[in-house]
């Protein structure tokens, strides 16, 4: 029987779903993944992630498509990425094949979740990975648990697509160069509240810098910047931010459109170069930018009012392949028939 949910009503908020999906890495072993409706964890109290942070997480997403069929984007991706991040934190990682099994157990027994085609609404996993070993010593521990917290959330955009403002930080740094900024970790988020909350305080959203210089531009609160110059997707290198697998399927696409991508590190001034900006995940796909305003210097760069030509284009390429309106050429997406 289908949920009653106002699919309509979702934002990216956490909807209880039936199960989740849990498995235990113990004595140097995963065990099997299994779907649980018990949403609490008997967790002890000086277990590694809750003393010294051992945590990461990974965002993904399954879309109705138009065929009645189910795609899961690049999920491969946020394994190897969540990889990346277990072994900067000297966690034990979750083998690509687990993360897959455990993601496909997570969707099959929470299908009543799984918003219809036609809403915008997507069924989005929240994989976590923690470190379960109690140590009062400093040191990573040796038991882990894997979970995928499934839970709908609503179009980004319910209306039409629009643009966010955003404000230039240079108080607060979110993660430092060769730090944990190229990890998707609990540390870095919780690092970024006090400039993201005073920044929200203001009407705007936190445009982070370089933690060395404070010249460059880092990440726009949890996403990677993007701007549009000439015929130029420009977006930044930097050790400290997240690679993010939304940008690099828009660098792909910007890419067969004839654009240049370039990815470099990006003056703040050179805002006033580009024609289009703005900030991109998966939770939005493009979140374009009207305003980036700079306190200090009291500058403000502007891109326009309404969504720009090019970012628009990418936005809907990108989001016809999740919704399986357009060819999938890169084999982006695992469908699945359930
Ligand atoms: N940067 C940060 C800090 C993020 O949390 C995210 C979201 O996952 C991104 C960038 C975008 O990454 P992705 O496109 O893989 O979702
Ligand atoms: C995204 O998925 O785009 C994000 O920004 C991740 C955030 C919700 C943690």
């Amino acid at each position: 029987m289908m949920k009653e949910i106002d699919w309509s009503k979702l934002g990216f908020h956490y909807t209880e779903p039936d199960y989740i999906v849990r498995a235990g890495y113990h004595n140097g072993q995963w065990e099997e993944p299994y779907a649980t409706k018990d949403k609490f964890l008997h967790l002890h109290v000086s277990a590694t992630c809750l003393q010294y942070g051992q945590e990461a997480f990974e965002g993904l997403k399954a879309f109705r498509g138009v065929d009645g069929k189910i795609r899961i984007f690049r999920w491969r991706e946020n394994a190897k990425r969540m990889q990346r991040s277990a072994e900067g934190l000297y966690i034990e990682p979750v083998p690509t094949e687990l993360f897959g099994k455990a993601i496909r157990l997570a969707l099959e027994k929470n299908m009543d979740f799984l918003p219809p085609y036609g809403t915008g609404a997507t069924l989005y996993f929240r994989p976590l990975l923690i470190g379960t070993t109690p140590r009062l010593g400093v040191g990573p521990g040796r038991d882990f648990e894997f979970i995928v917290i499934p839970s709908p959330i609503g179009p980004y955009y319910p209306g039409k697509f629009h643009c966010t403002h955003f404000i230039v930080n240079r108080h607060v740094d979110r993660a430092a160069p060769f730090g944990t900024g190229q990890f998707k970790v609990g540390g870095n988020y919780a690092s970024s509240f006090r400039a993201t909350e005073a920044a929200h305080a203001m009407g705007y959203d936190c445009l982070f810098l370089d933690s060395k210089y404070h010249r460059y531009i880092d990440e726009c609160s949890a996403a990677n910047f993007i701007g549009i110059k000439g015929n130029e997707y420009l977006t930044p290198r930097s050790s400290a931010i997240l690679p993010s697998i939304t940008n690099d399927s828009l660098m792909t696409l910007a890419k067969e459109r004839g654009m240049k991508v370039t990815r470099r590190h990006i003056r703040l001034e050179e805002l006033a170069d580009m024609s289009e900006a703005a900030a991109c995940g998966t939770a939005c796909v493009i979140s374009p930018i009207d305003q980036v305003f700079d306190p200090e210097k009291n500058i403000t760069y502007s891109f326009g009012h309404e969504p720009g030509p090019v970012l628009t284009e990418l936005y809907h390429t990108l989001r016809d392949i999740q919704f399986g309106r357009a060819e999938d050429r890169h084999q982006w997406t695992d469908v699945f028939e359930i």
